[in-house]
């Protein structure tokens, strides 16, 4: 298949409008289930891990599937029992990987939502035809066993190439700030006065977005485009000392580490000072 037509396939789901009668009240569920801010969304956004985890899942689940699907096409009769048991494996780590997937798309929207509402409902095909697969082999009926998991097989792959659109062609899961960068000398991005106490304030160095907070003496600056899906800092509100992301909770200490996810990259840290009443940044020492 042309590039082209793959980029036209995508961007063609992305535009299926009708989607969204099934992708809303899902997504609905889905938030509810897994609430902004809670230690399970934490757990399943990977922010203990420092990245994001639904990637490295879904590797356990198409690796042991592939394997399984290669054991059947080449193995003989002794390899029937390691075939049989990578497909239970695929399927008891499918159930972490969606969990994981849920978590993620819950926070998408518009094109975005819509291709990973088909990435999901072809990997819940996938899933019941591996289970069915499992049952089939275990009744004797080989025959048909191959034939559920290679049909599962083929409808997993079409949907990791999703997973890797939303990943490669939307940026989702993606450090927000990776292409971020401060001038390496003091620049002037604001005149002092401009900057109220306690207040979020928004300035721009270079290209990159700054977000500024004023505590007595002391200036913080950090990257204002929110490393989880850049939304701007500066409209979310802070709270004891830590700054909360107005889309989806993700929350940051003042040096840029993070108090609560989904974010699972820190705010990069910018260097401020104050010097003849203009504000100055640089990248932190
Ligand atoms: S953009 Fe999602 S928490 Fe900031």
């Amino acid at each position: 298949m042309e590039p082209v037509a793959r980029e036209s396939l995508a961007e063609r789901i992305e535009g299926l409008g009708p989607l969204d009668a099934v992708a809303e009240p899902l997504q609905q569920l889905a938030k509810a289930a897994i609430p902004e801010g809670s230690t399970l969304k934490d757990a399943l956004s990977g922010t203990w891990l420092g990245h994001p985890l639904h990637p490295p899942l879904t590797d356990v689940v198409i690796g042991a599937w592939t394997s399984a699907l290669l054991l059947d096409l080449l193995g003989d009769e002794s390899s029937e029992p390691a075939a049989d048991t990578l497909v239970a494996a695929g399927v008891a780590a499918a159930v972490p990987t969606a969990l994981s997937g849920l978590s993620d798309w819950a926070d998408t929207r518009g094109g975005s939502r819509r291709v990973g509402t088909v990435h999901a409902l072809g990997n819940t095909t996938a899933l019941v035809l591996h289970v069915l697969s499992w049952f089939a082999r275990r009744g004797g009926d080989r025959g048909r066993g191959r034939l559920l998991s290679g049909a599962g097989f083929a409808i997993a792959s079409f949907s990791a190439w999703l997973g890797g659109h939303l990943s490669f062609g939307k940026g989702i899961g993606v450090n927000q700030t990776a292409f971020d960068s401060a001038p390496e000398e003091w620049t002037a991005v604001l005149d002092a006065e401009q900057l109220s106490e306690g207040a979020l304030t928004a300035a721009t160095a270079d290209t990159t977005p700054v977000l500024l907070l004023r505590r007595g003496d002391q200036v913080h600056a950090l990257d204002d485009r929110c490393s989880h899906r850049g939304c701007a800092l500066h409209e979310g509100r802070l709270e004891n000392d830590t700054i909360v992301c107005p889309c989806h909770g993700s929350t940051f200490r003042l040096d840029g580490s993070i108090v609560r996810g989904p974010a699972t990259a820190p705010q990069p840290r910018f260097d401020a000072r104050i010097v003849d009443g203009k504000l100055e940044i640089r990248a932190a020492s």
